[in-house]
C-alpha cells in the first residue's frame, strides 16, 4: 500500500467484486461511491489504482502534464493494436500519431458525407425492420456504423470488396474478449481465444494489403482514409509502410465501430421507452422538413439532448486511464508514481449531485443546464480525448433522426449495461418491437421554420 494514502485504507476486491467490475462497472462505481466516498484507493489484479469518481477529480487528471503519464494497461492495446497504434503511444509520438491521424476524423472530412450517412441508415432499416416482428435492435444499429466507417476509410470500393472487407472487420472486432483484454498474459499462441482473434485480424490485414497493391496502380487520388494514409508521411518525409497502415486501420475502425453502434442500439432503447420524448423530438425533427440539411440537424437542441442523455446513461466506455510517471498530487492527495488513475465516467455520469435522479432518462436536464468537459465526459478528456467525438455525434444524429422520423416501434424488454468487451453494451442487444412504418407530419409543422 503507498505511503500517501495510508490515511485512507485500501479497498480489496472479492473475487465476486471483481467479476462484477468486469461485467457491471456501472453498478460497481455506484457502489464505491455510496461505500467509500469519492476518492477510493482500490486493490484490483494484484495492483493499486485509484477510482476518481468526482469531476473535480477528472479535471484535475485531464489538466496536468500529458508528458508525465503512461498508458494504462500498454501491454494489453499494444499487443491487441499494434505497437505503433494511437492507443500506446505517449509523449511526442502520442502526438504526431494524434496530427497524421487528425484529417481521418476532421469535420472537414466526414461533414460532406451527411447524405451518404442517412442513406446508409435509411437501406438498412428498409432492409432488416418488419412491422409487427421484434428484432434486436443492435444487430442493425452496428450494420449502420460498420458501414459509415467503412465507407469513410474505403471510399466507393465496389461492393464484393466491401463485402469482404465488412465480413472480416466484423469478425475480428467480434473475437476481442474480455479475457485478452483484461489479461494480456493470455495474448499467447497456447491460447485458442487470442489465436482466433490473431487469425481474423491477420486476415483483415491481408485483405487491406491486396487493397493497397491494387491502389497504387491508380493514378487519381479517392480522398478517402485510406488514400489519405497511403500518402501520410513519417517524420524522417518517407512514406509510411503497410505496418503502419495496418495498425492506423485497426485503431480507427476497432474505436469507431462498436462505440457508434452501441450508442445507437442504446438511443433507440431509451425512445422506444419513452413516447413522451419520441413524440416531443419528432416535433422538432418534423418542424426541418422532409429532407433537412444534415447539417441543420446537428443544430437541433432536443436532438442533441436526447443523443447526450443516452451516452450520459450508458456511457459506451466505463472509464478511462492514465499512469503518473512522476508521483503527482490529485484532490489533495499524493499519487505515487506507477499508480494508475482510473477516471469513472460512468461513476460521475450518475453522481446525483450533477444530475439528479442520475439512473433516469431526462434529456431536458441537457436543456436546463450546461455541463462542462469534466461533468459529462462520454469521450474521456485532456491529450488523450476521443479523437472520432466529432464523426461519432455527427452520425449518431443523423441515423436517430431517420429512425424516430420514419419508423414506430417500442422496446420489447428490459436491457442492462455489462461489459462486452473493453466496451460497454446492451445485455441483451435492444429488443425492439417494429410498429410500423410511417408518414411524418411535415405539414403541421413546416411553415414556423421554411
Ligand atoms: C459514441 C462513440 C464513441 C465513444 C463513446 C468513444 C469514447 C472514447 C473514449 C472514452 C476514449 C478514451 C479517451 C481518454 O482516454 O480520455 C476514446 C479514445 C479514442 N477514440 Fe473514441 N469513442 C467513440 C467513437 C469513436 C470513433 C467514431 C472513432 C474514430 C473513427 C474513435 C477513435 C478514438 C481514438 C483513436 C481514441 C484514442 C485517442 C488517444 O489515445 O489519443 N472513437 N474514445
Amino acid at each position: 500500500m503507498s505511503l500517501a494514502l495510508t490515511h485512507q485504507k485500501v479497498v480489496p476486491l472479492s473475487p465476486w467484486q471483481q467479476w462484477r467490475y468486469f461485467s457491471e462497472p456501472m453498478g460497481m462505481s455506484e457502489w464505491i461511491r455510496k461505500r467509500y466516498g469519492n476518492f477510493v484507493p482500490v486493490h484490483f489484479q494484484g495492483k493499486e489504482y485509484v477510482a476518481i469518481v468526482t469531476a473535480e477529480g477528472a479535471r484535475q487528471v485531464f489538466s496536468a502534464d500529458p508528458n508525465g503519464y503512461e498508458v494504462f494497461w500498454k501491454e494489453s492495446f499494444a499487443g491487441l493494436m499494434g505497437d505503433e497504434s494511437v492507443w500506446v503511444q505517449i509523449g511526442k509520438k502520442h502526438r504526431i500519431e494524434r496530427q497524421l491521424f487528425a484529417p481521418a476524423v476532421h469535420a472537414n472530412h466526414f461533414r460532406p458525407h451527411g447524405e451518404t450517412i442517412r442513406g446508409i441508415a435509411r437501406a438498412h432499416l428498409k432492409s432488416s425492420w418488419t412491422p409487427g416482428q421484434n428484432i434486436r435492435a443492435i444487430d442493425t444499429t452496428l450494420a449502420i456504423s460498420l458501414d459509415i466507417i467503412m465507407r469513410l476509410v474505403f471510399g466507393a470500393e465496389s461492393a464484393d470488396v466491401m463485402r469482404e472487407g465488412h465480413r472480416l472487420l466484423n469478425a475480428s472486432t467480434s473475437l476481442i474478449h474480455p479475457l485478452i483484454v483484461f489479461f494480456p498474459a493470455f495474448q499467447r499462441s497456447w491460447n485458442p481465444v487470442w489465436r482466433r482473434y490473431a487469425k481474423a485480424r491477420d486476415e483483415m490485414y491481408e485483405w487491406v494489403d491486396r487493397l493497397l497493391v491494387e491502389r497504387r496502380t491508380r493514378v487519381e487520388r479517392t480522398g478517402d482514409v485510406l488514400d489519405m494514409l497511403m500518402n501520410t508521411r513519417d517524420e524522417n518525409g518517407d512514406p509510411v509502410d503497410n505496418d503502419y497502415i495496418h495498425t492506423e486501420l485497426n485503431s480507427i475502425l476497432s474505436a469507431g465501430h462498436e462505440t457508434t453502434g452501441t450508442a445507437l442500439a442504446w438511443t433507440l432503447y431509451e425512445l422506444g421507452h419513452h413516447p413522451e420524448v419520441m413524440a416531443k423530438l419528432r416535433v422538432e425533427l418534423e418542424s426541418f422538413g422532409s429532407e433537412p440539411d444534415p447539417e441543420r440537424i446537428l443544430t437541433l437542441p432536443y436532438l442533441n439532448a436526447v443523443c447526450n442523455e443516452t451516452i450520459r446513461l450508458h456511457p459506451i466506455l466505463a472509464e478511462c486511464a492514465r499512469v503518473p510517471m512522476q508521483s503527482m498530487e490529485i484532490l489533495g492527495r499524493t499519487i505515487p508514481a506507477g499508480q494508475a488513475l482510473v477516471v469513472s465516467i460512468a461513476g460521475i455520469h450518475h453522481d446525483s449531485t450533477l444530475y439528479p435522479e442520475p439512473g433516469k432518462f431526462i434529456p431536458e436536464r441537457f436543456l436546463e443546464r450546461k455541463y462542462n468537459a469534466y461533468e459529462f465526459l462520454p469521450f474521456g478528456g485532456g491529450h488523450r480525448r476521443c479523437m472520432g467525438a466529432g464523426l461519432a455525434q455527427y452520425s449518431m444524429r443523423i441515423a436517430i433522426a431517420q429512425m424516430a422520423l420514419y419508423w414506430d416501434f417500442e422496446t420489447a424488454g428490459i436491457d442492462q449495461d455489462v461489459r462486452c468487451n473493453i466496451a460497454m453494451g446492451p445485455k441483451h442487444g435492444v429488443r425492439l418491437h417494429i410498429k410500423a412504418r410511417r408518414n411524418p407530419n411535415w405539414s403541421k409543422h413546416r411553415l414556423s421554420h421554411n
